[in-house]
């Protein structure tokens, strides 16, 4: 990048509950953060409307009020989408450092074919990455950390944007796009591993980085909603009520009780089946943290009720001490809310 060229990207995360969008400026002397906002998607309760439709109209209405004049974004498929979305390292023999791209994909793609690895392979999308040169059961290779991803759902992305006014230059994984905020600001461990969760609204992300590697395990199907509706059931009330008693600082015990209960019964366990899972694949590998992203890692005292739950050290994510804020810039709704944010904070970060 010349000196003094400065390069805006939009990060773009378009969640089932909210979109969020962040803005960064990439200048010679780091990332500086310029917009922020989000908008709430109206929740489709009637089986006959399309809920794609509601996305597509919040995100108009976003873009149109958000008045950008940098166009370039980033958006996120969802790693959920696990019949669409695989990622995975994989070993390819007899390969050197410097082979030439076109080898390197023509390589992957017959390994995936081989291996069976997904049912789309006539149309996936496939985008690999050397990790480094390794000798396995004594052959020398590459091993390579791929991600393939069905060519409708980045089409579907892309015309999205598109109908919007944006101009896509990449399209994402969310998970990916969390990692690399993770690493920008030094937060995975150097020398252990970390487990990291996105808690959203409908579901709840969980993967674990190594030093060298990101293992996804599945998601689960219980977040912010769950705890939402909860609520609406023991305390009786609408669900708009129930919302802002989750928000707010819970100083009437019975919400809280209520949480906690919804926590401890549904989330706290599946989690655990999955960190459990994780100690039994790597024995030797335990998570030095767990850092927890997404709108209910905001959840007043959620830090204190997993800290209570697991002997890993608990971290809510964060950056505003890493990544500057332009204090020109309309970005008032990130105070408070750094976690969800993040991965749309992730997702401007990447340069093309
Ligand atoms: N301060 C807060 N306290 C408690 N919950 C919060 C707070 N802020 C946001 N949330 C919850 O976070 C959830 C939305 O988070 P997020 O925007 O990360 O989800 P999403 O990405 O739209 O959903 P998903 O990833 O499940 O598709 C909602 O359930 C909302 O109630
Ligand atoms: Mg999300």
């Amino acid at each position: 990048m010349g000196f003094g060229r400065r390069k805006s990207v939009l990060g773009l995360d378009i969640g089932s509950h909210a979109i969020k969008l962040v803005e960064i400026k990439h200048t010679n002397k780091g990332p500086v953060i310029t917009h922020v906002q989000s908008r709430s998607i109206p929740q489709v309760e009637d089986d006959e409307q399309d809920p794609a439709g509601a996305t597509r109209e919040t995100l108009h209405t976003l873009v149109d009020e958000a008045k950008l004049r940098g166009k370039r974004v980033v958006t996120a498929v969802s790693s959920a989408l696990d019949e669409q979305v695989t990622m995975r390292s994989i070993f390819i023999p007899d390969l050197p450092l410097d082979a030439p791209e076109e080898v390197l994909q023509m390589s992957v793609r017959a390994e995936f074919e081989a291996q069976d690895y997904i049912t789309y392979n006539d149309e996936a999308e496939i985008d690999c990455h050397i990790e480094r040169e390794i000798t396995l059961n004594g052959v020398r290779g590459l091993e390579v950390f791929v991600v393939a991803v069905h060519r409708d759902l980045i089409e579907g992305h892309v015309q999205l944007l598109r109908d919007c006014g944006l101009i896509p230059i990449a399209i994402d994984i969310d998970f990916l796009a969390l990692a690399r905020l993770l690493v920008v600001t030094q937060q995975l461990s150097p020398t252990g591993d970390t487990a990291v969760l996105d808690i959203g609204a409908n579901q709840t992300a969980i993967g674990f980085y190594q030093p060298r590697q990101l293992y996804l395990y599945p998601h689960i199907p219980i977040a912010g909603n769950q705890l939402t509706s909860q609520l609406v059931q023991r305390l009786n009330v609408e669900w708009e009520e129930a919302e802002a008693s989750k928000h707010a600082q819970v100083e009437e015990p019975e919400v809280w009780e209520a949480l906690e209960d919804c926590l401890d019964q549904e989330l706290y366990q599946q989690i655990y089946v999955h960190l459990d899972a994780y100690e039994r694949e790597f024995p030797e590998s335990r998570p030095a943290k767990m850092i927890v992203s997404g709108g209910t890692a905001q959840l007043p005292n959620l830090d204190q009720f997993f800290d209570s739950r697991f002997s890993i050290p608990i971290q809510i994510i964060h950056y505003l001490d890493q990544i500057a804020v332009d204090p020109k810039g309309d970005t008032a709704a990130l105070r408070g809310n750094e976690p969800l944010f993040a991965t749309a904070v992730g997702l401007a970060l990447k340069q093309v």
